[in-house]
């Protein structure tokens, strides 16, 4: 199976592949970026520098520690950064592919569900900072990316699970027929990562750069999700269990606001659930310390807070200006 994102910047080539061809398929001029659990599932020959896996290696201090090491390398602008990784490794490795030697040709191998459906395309990389996610970074969008399914019979079952609160996402937010397929819970793994990419793909193709509002609704869950993340220290939960719990507090929010479909949370939370996501958090009582990291949100204008919220399942868009008192709301109901 192939796909192609043609943005601005580049045309992104996506192949699905056998693991055993990937080897062949890595350039002899590739630098690969990994963490130190992936690093065991593939052997090769090519230069590699491997951070510690989880969230706190997107850092400022591990992005200047892995390009150290890539320039002391001696690398030049043939040089080809490979992300071997899930979501941490590829916004890592991706932001210093945007930088190093002012940007050198990017490749992706994603070996989560989160990163096959989601982070992997669209070009979003960059690393946290104490002020938020995703803070610093770029628009990189990778050259190819490998996606090789294989990857994910290793996965330890909460990672998959993690994943697919993104394909649900798609779900709620634009793609309805996709529900009754997860529903059903019959559909291959594979032909979900290909529907999920291809949602994306449009998404991405019409609004790289989130000047629209068409990509912000990509985000939907995310305003909540990563102000949870953030006031945890990106521990406790991880990206895909924080945003299954923004979702389920931003459908309330939207039926609050009277924007949302009546109904909709409760879906929203059941289809989670049997998922086996978590829906709730005892710290959404804690509002304060919450919204005041949804102001750092880069959806944000002014300190006023901003959300993708749905209208009805299968339909989303950005809404500016919420105000805080519905927030609360939303979040201790
Ligand atoms: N993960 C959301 C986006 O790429 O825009």
């Amino acid at each position: 199976m192939r796909m192609q994102v043609r943005t601005h910047s580049n045309v992104t080539h996506i192949d699905f592949l056998p693991l055993a061809e990937l080897q062949e398929r890595l350039p002899s001029k590739a630098v690969i970026v990994t963490d130190d659990v992936v690093s065991k599932l593939v052997e090769s020959d090519h230069r590699r520098v491997t951070v510690p896996s989880g969230e706190p290696s997107k850092s400022m201090s591990t992005y200047v520690d892995v390009v150290q090491q890539i320039l002391s390398l001696g690398i030049d602008r043939n040089t080809i950064i490979v992300a071997l990784g899930g979501g941490v490794v590829g916004d890592l490795a991706g932001f210093v592919a945007a930088t190093i030697l002012r940007g050198v040709t990017f490749l992706q191998v994603p070996t989560t569900l989160l990163a096959m459906v989601d982070s992997s395309i669209g070009g979003k990389v960059g690393v946290d900072t104490p002020q938020g996610k995703n803070l610093v970074g770029a628009f990189k969008p990778a050259d190819q990316v490998l996606i090789c399914p294989e990857f994910l019979d290793q996965l330890p079952a909460r990672q998959l699970t993690n994943g697919m609160a993104e394909v649900w996402k798609y779900g709620f937010i634009g793609n309805a027929p996709e529900l009754e397929k997860l529903r059903g819970g019959q559909s291959p793994l594979t032909e979900i990562i290909f529907d999920c990419l291809d949602h994306k793909a449009r998404v991405v193709e019409e609004d790289e750069f989130e000047t629209s509002g068409l990509r912000a609704t990509l985000n939907y869950g995310h305003t909540v999700g990563h102000a949870i993340e953030k006031v945890l220290g990106y521990e406790m939960f991880l990206h895909g269990e924080a945003i299954s719990i923004g979702m389920v507090v931003e459908a309330r929010l939207g039926e609050l606001i009277g924007l949302t479909e009546p109904g909709t949370a409760a879906q929203v939370a059941e289809d989670l659930a049997s998922a086996g996501l978590p829906i709730s958090w005892d710290g959404l009582r804690d509002t304060e310390p919450l919204i005041a990291a949804m102001r750092s949100d880069k959806k944000a204008t002014g300190g006023n807070l901003a959300f993708s919220l749905l209208t009805r399942l299968g339909d989303c868009k950005l809404v500016r200006d919420v105000d805080q008192e519905s927030v609360r709301a939303a979040l201790t109901a």
